[in-house]
């Protein structure tokens, strides 16, 4: 048997207002919550129970996930009183795994979608009798400082931790840490109970403080953090676009749209646009002349004739009226944008708001 703990708590406060009604792993990627896409990973890589460690809006998970048996996993759901931070959470779910001290617990953020090879991970923190094993991935150093980085020696393991570092001599490799962990089961025990504790800032400093073997595993596969507006659109995208497989996608209503998937019940007319990885929700009707590219079209949303939404997300339910244009935009759920307007770079507009036409010309990146 092999356990896992997901870390599903957070607010997700970068992608409002999607995150308003729903929690960000629960948000619809590719036509299915995104944790659809990470529980078939876990499952494929032989996972067969997970711990859901949750805290914002709980109730959701497991409306839609139950007890996991529809999904071919065993899952249980353990809910903070008050968001206990990474490490709190991981601490908190630690009486329900019944993993014994010595073995592997594998631990995934909640928002992460990667194609890493979570076989080789779990062998990697065998073979080499880690504590706790940790994914790494490179990126470009112009975004290092977003990032927990993590340089290891010529073995591999960790030597330092600096997260999110702003000075430039803190840029000491292009190593991320992925938010992908093995962590033997003993080291969750011993994290600190009954306080918020961080797992970057905190447990895995102390660790190497104290000695432990900490080890990284450098693997270049997909890997996109889906924190903002602007990687959700993306990773959807790729998803769609089969950058980064998943057995979690639903099957596509249109066929004939290779660059798109569209799900049952979606209303287009004939001579619409959509590609790019765009998803269009069930239900949701694109209108005569409309252009969709590289977006989430949300369940039961209205794209009104010769709109163009252009990577970016409307809510479910939401309306986007005629001949308005939409670029790297968020739509919150039940909103509706009347027709002419023009929204761009990061732009967003919150649930249920009211648009009239030809209200707004908007552009976030110039404001
Ligand atoms: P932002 O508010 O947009 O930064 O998003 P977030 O709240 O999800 O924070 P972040 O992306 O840093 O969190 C990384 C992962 O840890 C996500 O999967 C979160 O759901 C999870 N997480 C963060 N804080 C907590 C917490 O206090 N409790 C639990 N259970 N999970 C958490």
């Amino acid at each position: 048997m092999v356990e896992a703990i997901l870390l599903v708590g957070g607010k997700g406060t970068r992608l409002r207002p999607l995150t308003v009604n729903t929690p960000k792993p629960m948000l619809e990627v590719a036509g299915v919550p995104f944790l659809s896409h990470q529980l078939a990973r876990a499952k494929a890589a032989g996972v067969d129970r997970i711990v859901f460690a949750t805290a914002y809006r709980p109730d959701v998970f497991e409306e839609y996930f139950g007890d996991g048996s529809a999904f071919g996993l065993e899952l249980d759901y353990v809910t903070e009183t008050e968001p206990m931070g990474t490490g709190g959470a991981i601490r908190n779910v630690a009486d329900r795994l019944r993993t014994a001290p010595d073995e592997p617990v594998l631990i995934f953020n909640g928002d992460i979608l990667s194609g890493v090879d979570l076989v080789a991970l779990v062998e990697a923190h065998r073979a080499r009798q880690a504590d706790v094993t940790l994914h790494l991935t490179c990126v470009a150093r112009e975004k290092l400082s977003a990032f927990g980085l993590v340089p290891t020696d010529a073995d591999g393991w960790v030597t330092a931790f600096r997260e999110k570092p702003q000075r430039a001599e803190d840029i000491v490799t292009d190593q991320i840490n992925a938010g992908c962990y093995v962590f033997r089961r003993s080291i969750i025990d011993g994290i600190p109970a009954d306080r918020p504790v961080s797992v970057e800032r905190e447990t895995f400093p102390g660790l190497l403080e104290a000695g432990a073997n900490l080890l990284g595993v450098v693997e270049q596969s997909y890997w996109r953090d889906l924190g903002t507006p602007e990687a959700f659109v993306h990773g959807s995208a790729d998803l769609v676009l089969g950058a980064i497989e998943s057995a979690a996608i639903p099957a596509t209503t249109r066929a004939d749209l290779a660059d798109a998937l569209v799900l049952p019940g979606a209303d287009l007319d004939i001579d619409v646009k959509v590609g790019g990885g765009s998803t269009v929700g069930a239900r949701a009707r694109i209108a005569s002349g409309a252009e969709v590219t590289g977006s989430v079209i949300g369940e039961g949303a209205h794209i009104e004739a010769g709109a163009v939404v252009r990577d970016s997300i409307v809510g479910r339910g939401a309306s986007v009226g005629a001949g308005t244009v939409l670029d790297g935009v968020v739509i919150g759920d039940g909103a509706r944008v009347g027709a002419r307007n023009e929204l761009r770079g990061g732009a967003r507009v919150w649930c249920d708001v009211v648009l009239g036409d030809g209200a707004v010309r908007f552009s976030a990146d110039e404001s």
